[in-house]
């Protein structure tokens, strides 16, 4: 509900572009609405909006400063809060695409829980009629908003995840399902003697060219698939966010394809959230949730994943956390 009060608004507010000021009748009927904008530099435009009923907006408006993303004044007028920033589409980074991403595909599957739990289908499949990854394949917007979506949220956390693994004695790294790279382009920024290569679907790899991730310096970009290409050969490889995607039998498929692609020890870096105790409020339980209604995946302990992993020829080594919400299990190729 209160991500769906955010769309209505955006909606509205094409641009999001500011402070939204006073909202009042134009004098053209009803129908349209007068609001003005102020920028944060205090610049202010006048704009109008359609809606049928300026009492609606005032509502949504209202709720939504409820949330902190406005505030309203004693004078009634609403401006946008510094986590209201954090939605527009300038901010670096942005919150924009997950919100949208989670309105698009993410709050229609989870309306399907019930019935999805029962048959084991995905809700994203009831609602859309295929798998995620391949409606993305075919949808380039909604393939174009998610790979944005995942890049803005890895650009939250890179800093932590940087900071908490030493790379410097990496000479290949491939990160597997890199996304747009933003993981890879800042451990190529931070060590020069770093080669990378960054393997996706080709609408990830496209995107990754056009910069979307950052500068990727010494890096090669490859398109395919993990499940039934080869894996690019490194002496690094990174898995982040990819198992989680996905139920035990393909992630293994995934991990076997990565055993074949390096020589005995190779080191491969699983970044995941892990699933913690019983009886604790934590984001890992929601995203589990959210993994089982779009793809019947699952998030999973520290045990299961090391348990995955030595099946598909990978011995543990250690965990380091970071100051984000993932860990990272480091693995040695047997
Ligand atoms: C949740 S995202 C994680 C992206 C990146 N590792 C990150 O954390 O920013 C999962 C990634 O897996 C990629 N992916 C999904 N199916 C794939 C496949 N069959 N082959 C290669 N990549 C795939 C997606 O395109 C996406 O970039």
């Amino acid at each position: 509900m209160r991500a769906q009060s955010i769309i209505i608004l955006r909606e509205m507010f094409p641009r999001w572009s500011g402070i939204v000021g006073a909202i009042g009748n134009s004098g053209q009927g009803n129908s349209t609405v007068l609001a003005r904008f102020a920028n944060l530099d205090g610049s202010a435009r006048w704009s109008f909006l359609t809606t049928r009923d300026p009492d609606i907006l005032h509502r949504l408006m209202r709720a939504v400063a409820g949330m902190g993303i406005f505030h309203q004044d004693e004078n009634g007028a609403f401006a946008l809060t510094r986590l209201g920033t954090t939605l527009r589409s300038d901010a670096d980074p942005s919150m924009r695409s997950f919100v949208l991403y989670h309105h698009e595909f993410v709050y229609p599957s989870m309306g399907e829980i019930i019935s999805s739990s029962k048959s084991a289908t995905p809700g994203f499949v009831k609602v859309f009629g295929m798998p995620f990854y391949q409606f993305a394949k075919e949808n380039d917007e909604a393939a174009e908003l998610f790979n944005d979506f995942i890049n803005q949220n890895t650009r939250f956390v890179v800093p932590a995840l940087v900071s908490a693994y030493d790379f410097s004695n990496c000479d290949r790294v491939v990160d597997v399902g890199g996304g747009t790279g933003a993981l890879l382009s800042s451990i190529l920024a931070e060590h020069e003697t770093i080669f990378g290569t960054l393997f996706d679907l080709p609408s990830a790899i496209q995107a990754a060219k056009s910069g979307a991730g950052g500068p990727l310096p010494r890096c090669e970009l490859v398109s395919g698939d993990f499940f039934s290409d080869k894996i690019p050969h490194g002496d690094t490889l990174i898995l982040k966010s990819i198992l989680h995607n996905w139920k035990d039998e393909k992630a293994l498929k995934i991990l076997e394809n990565c055993r074949r692609a390096v020589e005995p020890d190779a080191r491969l870096l699983l970044v995941e959230r892990l699933v913690g105790p019983p009886n604790e409020l934590s984001d890992a339980h929601y995203l589990d949730l959210n993994m089982m209604i779009m793809n019947m995946a699952q998030e999973r302990t520290e045990e299961e994943y090391s348990h995955l992993l030595s099946s598909a020829g990978f011995r543990y080594s250690r965990t380091f956390s970071t100051e984000s919400p993932y860990h990272i299990l480091e693995y040695a190729a047997q």
